[in-house]
């Protein structure tokens, strides 16, 4: 009983499985097969249930396996017999589909709230710095300097990926099971239409075996989860090193930091980490739906039962990990003279240089060789960039002899970068006008 039961986690399918049931009887009422004196007991019990789950008045029984035979047999307790005839038409199997899709719609309009709210987080922290540079970094090495803002509106262009997936995912959540029975449809003169109705969705299962035997918006889900997860856990790993002592960008609030047990100095970024964590559970669901999945034959299998801890989970995760996300954002502290000290690096203007060399006429492979050279010469001699005087420039090529100094000047480089997405200030500000455009126009999606 304990291993077949699901009651023990399922039991958050409550209040959607009181809604779908209500909607239910109103329809086997609008249908005659049943009276509308027995509609109004049968919605006054359920109402009832209810009214106990929200209370935590409900007695959970494992005896009656999972929460939609716990609610019948309590509906069934108040009303009698009449509580039987609430399964008309119906198998647990559209009931616990129907239910299932009701959640997941519901969970995926909050999640998607977070989701704004965090792409707000980022352009409000992109306008707060608007005029601080980073060196920005490929392979972890110095690369060009970029402004603070294009570095942290990049992940505003992840998660508004993320909210297309979430929103496609919904479309396929947005699908009504119910009339479906166990595997082949009813005899009972149902309207699935009106139920679909009274529920919010937009669309019907056209098949029955299909609409008790798909899963596939949970795999959407899960998907759109392990990209999002992904892209949080590179944040956190961004915030991991940038408030190491060797990078010291920023600093993360107390609040989301803790201490060590043994070393007195320590401020350790756990929520950052933990973000970083718990991704690999969330791809754990993902891949544990994808096996259960593949090799089952039509329609319901009890494997199917198994589509439920993975999926709660891991929206817990989400509802946990972007708001704090949010919050610790907000409240994360710049280092400007850190990063002032860290973008004041003559090499990480050597493809201006370069460039420079283009434009008096050399080939670009050519002006790449050119000045590898005369870094590595300030390598060998211990000198920056700056520091070559004239004649030592005009030595690795003439056009070098003349004044390069605003050449290695990162905010002037940073300013030249002006092409469509680029890093100059006013692309950038031409991309932040374009992201709050976006987040203005996304109404709520009306599925949700
Ligand atoms: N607890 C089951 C599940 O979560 C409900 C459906 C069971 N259907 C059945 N015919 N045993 O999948």
């Amino acid at each position: 009983m304990n291993f077949t039961a699901s009651l023990s986690f399922d039991r958050r399918l409550g209040l959607c499985d009181i809604r779908g049931s209500i909607a239910h009887v109103e329809m086997l009422a609008a249908r005659q097969i049943i009276t509308t004196a027995e509609l109004t007991r049968l919605i006054g019990g359920l109402e009832e249930v209810r009214t106990e789950i929200i209370e935590n008045r409900f007695p959970y029984d494992i005896r009656y396996e999972d929460i939609h035979m716990n609610i019948e047999k309590r509906l069934t307790d108040k009303l009698g017999p009449l509580g039987g005839k609430l399964h008309t038409a119906r198998s647990r199997n559209d009931q616990v589909a129907l239910d299932m899709h009701l959640y997941v719609k519901e969970e995926i309009g909050n999640i998607d709230s977070h989701l704004h709210q965090l792409q707000e987080t980022m352009i409000a922290l992109a306008e707060e710095y608007s005029d601080v540079l980073i060196p920005g970094y490929t392979h972890l090495q110095r690369a060009q300097p970029v402004l603070l803002a294009h570095h942290l509106l990049t992940y505003f262009w992840m998660l508004q990926r993320d909210r297309d997936r979430l929103a496609g995912s919904l479309q396929r959540a947005d699908l009504m099971p119910l009339g479906a029975g166990a595997i082949a449809g009813t005899g009972f003169a149902v309207d699935r239409e009106l139920v679909a109705n009274k529920l919010g969705f937009g669309q019907l299962y056209e098949n029955s075996i299909d609409a008790v035997s798909d899963r596939d918006y949970i795999i959407e889900f899960l998907s759109f989860a392990a990209i999002l997860m992904m892209h949080l856990s590179r944040l956190g790993e961004e915030l991991v090193l940038w408030s190491s002592t060797e990078f010291g960008f920023i600093e993360i609030d107390d609040a989301y930091t803790t201490g060590s047990s043994m070393m007195p100095q320590k401020k350790n970024p756990d929520v950052a980490e933990l973000i970083r964590g718990k991704t690999g559970r969330v791809y754990g669901s993902l891949f544990s739906m994808l096996t259960i999945m593949k090799g089952l034959p039509l329609a319901y299998n009890k494997d199917m039962q198994e589509d439920k801890e993975g999926l709660f989970d891991t929206i817990d995760t989400l509802k946990a990990s972007l708001p704090l996300l949010a919050q610790m954002l907000q409240k994360i502290s710049v280092n400007r003279s850190r990063l002032a000290d860290a973008v004041d690096d003559d090499n990480l203007c050597a493809t201006d240089l370069a460039d420079y060399l283009v434009r008096h006429g050399s080939t670009f492979r050519d002006s790449h060789h050119i000045i590898g050279k005369m870094i590595a010469y300030c390598l060998r001699e211990g000198l920056r960039l700056r520091e070559l005087d004239s004649d030592c420039r005009r030595r690795f090529h003439p056009d070098l002899a003349a004044d390069v100094s605003t050449l290695l000047d990162p905010g002037k480089v940073v300013a030249a970068r002006s092409s469509r997405g680029g890093t100059a200030p006013a692309a950038v500000k031409e991309q932040l006008k374009l992201a709050k455009q976006l987040l203005a126009n996304k109404k709520r999606n009306p599925l949700y």
